[in-house]
């Protein structure tokens, strides 16, 4: 009988420290950066959507209030919530510290200055943090690059701030891998926002990622997006197929 080959296996995001920290934050993105990095439309809204990583954003508990469908997948929702509540609310001022000791790689037109960013991430941060302890069934713990979906399962797939921010530790066969699964578990498309790097520098594969993921069906277009905060961030990749 033949041998099957070993499993792949990926490094995590935080088996390299980068720069600026040594684990991967856990950021609380409200849902008016969701639809502003994903140029989200209220027909998008109205789907089953899948946002992964979800991490501490207060997008999915946002949208599920006017109505709609979220499910949140993210390797932190193995925590509990009196971990992970918490522990989303300090990150706020782990982040906030790094953007206060590197304010030239940002563009201050979307948050004013340091102190609106920190206090519209805590907005969130409470956010996620209350819904994540009343209704925690509603965040399943996952790691790309392999979801436990079913072939197009979501209607919208979104995936912010985890492929090309952490392109310095996760390599393009986890990019590969990783958009791949996010397509297969999509009816409609993927959007990936930023395609920069944490420091802000374009994600140098992109190309190269684009053309692997065309010859394996899956078209890419580039959108420009109503939303910069890193400089150069002003897109997103909008995925289809196969
Ligand atoms: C910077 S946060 C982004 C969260 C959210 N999308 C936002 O924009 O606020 C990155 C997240 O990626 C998660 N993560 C790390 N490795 C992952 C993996 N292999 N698959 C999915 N999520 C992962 C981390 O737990 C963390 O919550």
């Amino acid at each position: 009988m033949a041998s099957q080959p070993p499993a792949r296996s990926y490094p995590r995001v935080s088996d390299k420290p980068g720069p600026d920290r040594s684990d991967p934050l856990i950021s609380a993105r409200p849902l008016a950066e969701y639809r502003a990095m994903f140029e989200l439309s209220d027909a998008d809204l109205a789907g089953h959507i899948l946002d992964c990583p979800g991490g501490g954003a207060s997008f999915a508990a946002e949208v599920r209030e006017l109505g709609g469908t979220v499910t949140s997948v993210d390797p932190a929702y193995g925590r509990g919530a009196d971990d992970l509540g918490p522990h989303v609310v300090d990150e706020v001022d782990r982040g906030n510290q790094y953007v206060r000791d590197n304010l030239g790689i940002y563009d201050w037109s979307w948050f004013t200055d340091p102190e609106c960013h920190r206090r519209m991430r805590l907005g969130g941060a409470r956010r996620f943090a209350a819904d994540y302890a009343a209704h925690p069934d509603r965040y399943l713990s996952g790691a790309l690059p392999a979801l436990a979906f079913e072939d197009r399962r979501f209607d919208l797939v979104l995936s912010s701030h985890l492929l090309f921010t952490y392109g310095d530790r996760l390599d393009l066969d986890f990019h590969l891998a990783a958009a791949r699964e996010l397509a297969r578990v999509s009816a409609g498309e993927v959007r990936l926002y930023p395609l920069v790097t944490i420091d802000s520098r374009p994600y140098g594969p992109l190309d190269e990622l684009r053309r692997r993921l065309a010859a394996a069906g899956i078209a890419s277009e580039e959108r420009k997006v109503p939303y910069v905060f890193q400089l150069g961030a002003d897109r997103c990749l909008a995925l289809s197929g196969p």
